[in-house]
């Protein structure tokens, strides 16, 4: 039988090896104590969205960094992240005509999996980074040793980033009938070519105008389509964190996770009788499933019976990361499967995670142009498969970073350097991320007119 804690008997294969078990029940049960992040009607109401999306009338557009940092916890930061969001949607809306739901990788993803627990540098060997919820990155006995107390300190850190993008949208910052007050001065000092600045420009004048236009007829619908909305998600890594978290509500059914509106299992850990998949099987909140290249049809059917067994509209996420070079190999089986079975589920594209290379001096970079082939490989496969791709994944940031090569930015190799900011994976820069909205934007508004 389910509970919030029967994943506790079964494997984690990134268990965090906390060391004082009196600390680690405190942390939690002031988190069991503390108010919600986010709510059950919120939850309710994305669950509708994506249900949309998976038929086809709507697109996800999900992103963020790959590990939020304590320390970026801060005015700009947070209000760059939501620009770049509600930037690279709103080309998706006005070049796909169809409305778009966004989904911050943000509030709350401060945890990490690794591929090794432990780290050596010159023979000296502590714990790896696990987020900042977990330990801290400084390479010392003390930082990466696993606190539980990181974990309210994570709370409170999402409660704050929250509360500040909370305010920022019910203040209009997003309000799209304006769309010169939260671009210009942006753009202005963002590094972007002149032809990506007049193609935006010309595409939020444009937007303007329809709503105007739209407005003007009293259609119906606008309000749908302008409403501004930011979702919540993370990697539900830290199953301490999400179960002291996951609650009963009055008047509704079954139990949600509140630490955020859209929790996702990873690839290292969506074993069928793992922890993960046994924590989130439970849970009312749309529950996304990362699938990398090595998944296999009859995995997906079992993790799609486990975790929606219902097959209940807007539930379940499959997030493919196959790789440039793989997801024509693998994707059409797996989409052909779920299909053949019956079952409704919203395909995304994380096209980051498969793409990931190590430079001659062991930086981790991503290629451009594997990013955006991803991308299109996947929509080919759906097209020729009948379904629908109806969202995509990214780890990207507001930011002037050098993480990523390639794009119209020309960034190479030996520009990484300049300004390597991530915590962990490397993200698209503020100028990748539009110039990748803009492609894909067109992609989708040819697949809409088909
Ligand atoms: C991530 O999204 O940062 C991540 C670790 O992804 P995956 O589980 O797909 O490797
Ligand atoms: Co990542």
């Amino acid at each position: 039988m389910w509970t919030p804690d029967s994943w506790r008997s079964k494997v984690d294969p990134q268990a965090v090896p906390y060391d004082d078990a009196a600390a680690l029940e405190s942390a939690c049960a002031r988190l069991r104590e503390l108010p919600p992040l986010v709510t059950s009607w919120e939850i309710t109401r994305l669950k509708r969205l994506l249900a949309e999306a998976q038929r086809g009338e709507r697109f996800l557009v999900q992103g963020g960094d790959c590990a939020e940092t304590l320390a970026d916890c801060r005015s700009p930061v947070i209000a760059n992240k939501l620009k770049i969001l509600l930037q690279m949607s709103l080309v998706m809306v006005h070049e796909g005509k169809r409305p778009v739901v966004r989904v911050g990788r943000f509030a709350g993803q401060y945890a990490k999996p690794r591929s090794k627990a432990v780290e050596s540098r010159e023979g000296v060997v502590f714990p790896s980074y696990f987020g900042d919820m977990v330990n801290r990155s400084d390479f010392t006995e003390v930082g990466r040793r696993p606190d539980p107390d990181n974990m309210l300190v994570a709370y409170s850190h999402a409660a704050m980033t929250l509360n500040f993008v909370r305010s920022l949208s019910a203040g209009g910052f997003a309000d799209v009938h304006h769309p010169e007050y939260w671009e210009l001065s942006f753009f202005r000092r963002a590094n972007v070519s002149d032809t990506l600045r007049e193609e935006y420009e010309r595409t939020t004048s444009q937007l303007a105008e329809a709503l105007r236009f739209m407005e003007a007829l009293h259609e119906s619908s606008v309000e749908e389509l302008t409403r501004v909305d930011f979702y919540t998600s993370h990697e539900g890594l830290n199953l301490h964190y999400e179960s002291a978290q996951t609650r009963r509500v009055p008047r509704r059914e079954g139990w949600f996770d509140l630490t955020t509106h859209f929790p996702w299992i990873g690839e290292r850990t969506r074993a069928l009788d793992g922890a993960h998949v046994e924590f989130f099987r439970g849970v009312q909140n749309p529950v996304g499933i990362k699938l990398g290249p090595s998944t296999t049809a009859p995995q997906v059917l079992e993790l799609v019976d486990a975790v929606n067994p219902n097959n209940e509209p807007g539930k379940l996420a499959l997030v493919t990361r196959m790789g440039a070079s793989k997801c024509a190999d693998v994707l059409p089986g797996l989409v052909e499967a779920v299909t053949r079975a019956g079952r409704l589920v919203l395909w995304v594209c994380d096209p980051m995670h498969g793409n990931t290379q190590t430079t001659p001096s062991g930086l981790k970079t991503r290629d451009f142009d594997d990013i955006l082939r991803e991308v299109e490989r996947t929509f080919d496969v759906h097209e020729r498969c009948g379904t629908h791709l109806g969202g995509v994944h990214f780890e990207m940031t507001g930011e002037d970073v050098t993480e990523c090569i390639g794009g119209a930015a020309g960034i190479t190799i030996d520009d990484l350097d300049r300004n390597y900011a991530s915590a962990c994976d490397p993200r698209l820069n503020y100028r990748q991320t539009l110039e990748m909205g803009f492609r894909i934007a067109k992609r989708l508004g040819s697949h809409t007119r088909r």
